[in-house]
């Protein structure tokens, strides 16, 4: 059955910035709901195609390259290759993953944009620019900070403020400065040009907010709110020196604006996938779907289309189900704040679990709203749903098929009214699944296909096999090929899903080459076929390892807080004299103890040079007695004596202490005779 009237689909993923590597919320939003939409086609032998590709234009791609002294190439090179591989390390199974810095996209960008040109469909306008005279350029709005006119931050940027959140005019900026040359900029006039979307608002109106009511209501709504708003012209170039140039005369140091060019992208790719690719683009019976996250539902339900309308050729999205953001612990997830999980990072503690991954973020995916990602959440899941539920079920019934029958399928005997009216859900739950996947509702849908594991679980669990065994060996056969049955139907019901543990109860089943039309067939495990030993699917996730994880958000909390306190005021003048009065010396710690019944201190021995003195010192919390042995490190010499503790303390140890009250010894950067003076 092919899905509507359609002959083909094609299914686009909003290119990632390659400035930076992948996180949950990436996958979450859009490419493992998109990923599990083209294996169920697959699997239904459809005729569809999974583009993806690295978004590698765009200002913040040059600021990054500017502050770390690199070309914006190196940098895109760099992050299209992490964010490639951490796809392909969780199944993403693209087509073509490709890049808006390859050849074969700047020509089909250019030429699109001479297509649009020539045929009259842009304006020209000129407008006034900030411009930097001794960098001799134009200003993007990342390229000038200054004062924000609302919180009086210093810092804010041409098109926001950090501090305050407040989207901004670089016009709106108290003294506004070039990043470029640190110079004061100037206004200057340019031209641009721009897509009149005005002028599509017709269009537009008809074509969504009456012709696709079917639309998520989150993704319906913000096209009906933008169109409400009223279209205006939209600059399509930039004045910037890295991206497509716009090909045409008097557009020197112009280049196409990120956001023309990288949905132009997903065209370049299917380019580079086939020769065939108009048939994807340009054939009525092709439906075109893009997955997104919803902060693309502007440039993908009301741009792009004005622009392929504009065009003339191509066909227009049939759907966009974008979704809503992921948080995490409850916060948004930020790359500046490293307030995320990163896929690469993530594979290095939980090696080879991207299925449980792929099935939190899933089962929890942010389709109606913003959702939260927990690590609490994600231990569950695991526990109580993948071990509990599928893992246990498909064990069972593998392990007492080899227990029983030496591996091999046993055959089906007389069915009683349970087992048939457990076969007949099957189908029901399989219909459940589709019903859900077509409306790409991937939630109900993995809940659905896990339903599945748990009517196995119950057949087992209510006929209990291993005690019939004895009395009733005959029955048992039967129980156990309906187990059987219902495993190699879970193995192509998750599939789209959990691709890495289908394929493992495939090997096991013994199975190859299943289609989704197989799913419901209740015989195709044949008497006496050999099934392979068990493989374990999923293990429990101890506390440990979770706790691990939120001490690791925990620390960087505690680092962004470092990193925003500013440092202590300075303290008033003193006068020289009184900093001599002062005798510093380098010390030598030989010997460190805890001071019984305290928490904070430690009883120091320090060769200071002129003796070896007891010194005590609050820094227990930070290092242990015998780390510390053998430390170079700052003492006050001069200090008069005190009791601590009942015992004297005979000089201070100088330490640095920064905002979160982290400390750290002030030591010589080599080693140092004890006793230097330091001044
Ligand atoms: O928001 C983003 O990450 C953009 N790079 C998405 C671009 S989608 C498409 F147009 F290429
Ligand atoms: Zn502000």
């Amino acid at each position: 059955m092919k899905t509507g009237n359609f002959k083909r689909t094609l299914v686009t993923t909003a290119l990632p910035y390659a400035n930076g590597p992948v996180h949950i919320g990436h996958l979450a939003g859009v490419y493992v709901p998109a990923d599990i939409y083209v294996r169920y086609l697959r699997l239904k032998k459809e005729d569809v195609v999974l583009i993806g590709g690295s978004d590698e234009h765009g200002v913040p791609i040059t600021l990054k390259a500017k502050n770390e002294g690199i070309t914006p190439q190196d940098v895109v090179d760099k992050f299209h290759g992490i964010i490639k591989k951490s796809f392909e390390d969780f199944g993403i199974t693209f087509d073509v993953y490709s890049r808006t810095t390859s050849k074969t996209h700047y020509e089909t960008a250019s030429e699109f944009f001479k297509t649009l040109y020539d045929k009259g469909e842009f304006i020209e306008k000129e407008s006034e620019q900030y411009y930097d005279e001794e960098a001799k350029q134009f200003l993007a709005d990342r390229y000038i900070t200054g004062t924000c006119p609302h919180c009086k931050s210093e810092g804010a940027y041409g098109d926001q403020c950090e501090s305050c959140g407040t989207s901004l005019n670089a016009t709106d900026l108290i003294n506004p400065v070039s990043v470029i040359s640190g110079s004061q900029p100037i206004i200057k006039t340019t031209k641009h040009w721009y897509l009149p979307l005005d002028k599509h608002e017709p269009f537009l109106k008809e074509w969504i907010l009456e012709g696709h009511k079917e639309w998520k209501p989150n993704v319906y709504g913000q096209c009906k709110s933008w169109i409400d708003l009223g279209l205006q012209p939209r600059a399509v170039s930039r004045d910037l020196d890295w991206g497509v140039p716009v090909p045409v005369e008097g557009a020197d140091g112009k280049v196409l604006y990120v956001w023309f060019d990288a949905p132009i992208g997903y065209i370049s790719a299917t380019k580079e996938l086939t020769p065939e690719w108009e048939k994807y683009w340009k054939d009525p019976e092709s439906r075109m779907l893009h997955f997104i996250g919803k902060d693309n539902i502007v440039f993908h339900c009301i741009v792009f289309p004005s622009m392929l309308k504009a065009e003339g050729s191509y066909v227009l999205p049939e759907n966009v189900p974008a979704n809503e953001f992921l948080n995490l612990e409850g916060d948004k997830i930020s790359t500046s704040r490293n307030w995320a999980v990163w896929l690469h990072e993530y594979l290095l503690d939980f090696k080879d679990k991207q299925d449980v991954l792929r099935y939190t973020l899933t089962a929890n995916a942010p389709e109606t709203k913003d959702n939260d990602f927990t690590w609490k959440d994600f231990q569950a899941r695991n526990n109580n749903e993948l071990v509990a539920i599928l893992g246990n079920f498909v064990n069972r019934a593998v392990v007492l098929t080899h227990k029983y029958y030496d591996g091999q399928v046993p055959s089906c005997g007389e069915m009683n009214d349970y087992d048939k009216e457990t076969l007949n859900e099957i189908p029901a739950i399989v219909k459940r699944v589709e019903d859900a996947l077509d409306a790409f509702r991937f939630r109900e849908a993995v809940r659905e296909a896990i339903n599945l594991a748990r009517l196995g679980n119950k057949y087992l669990a209510d006929c209990e096999p291993w005690k019939l065994i004895k009395t009733d060996a005959e029955r048992v056969k039967t129980i156990m090929n309906i187990a059987l049955q219902i495993t190699a139907n879970l193995a192509i019901l998750i599939e789209p899903f959990l691709p890495f543990t289908a394929k493992k109860m495939q090997n096991m089943l013994n199975l190859d080459g299943l289609t989704w039309d197989d799913c419901g067939n209740l015989e195709f495990l044949e008497a006496d076929k050999a099934i392979n030993k068990p493989e374990l699917l999923f293990e429990k996730i101890e506390d440990e390892t979770i706790q691990a994880q939120l001490d690791r958000l925990e620390q960087t909390k505690i680092d962004n807080e470092a990193a925003n306190k500013v440092a202590a005021p300075a303290k008033d003048n003193i006068e020289f004299d009184d900093f001599t009065k002062m005798d510093i010396r380098v010390g030598t710690i030989i010997e460190a103890e805890k001071v019984a019944k305290t928490k904070k201190l430690l009883q120091l021995k320090v060769d200071t040079g002129i003796d070896q003195r007891t010194v005590v010192s609050g820094i227990a919390e930070f290092f242990k007695p015998e780390e510390i042995i053998g430390k170079q490190v700052s003492i006050l010499v001069n200090l008069a004596p005190r009791k601590i503790r009942g015992i004297e303390s005979q000089g201070m140890i100088l330490m640095a202490e920064d905002a979160t009250g982290q400390l750290e010894f002030v030591s010589p950067a080599s080693e140092i005779k004890p006793g230097s003076e330091i001044r």
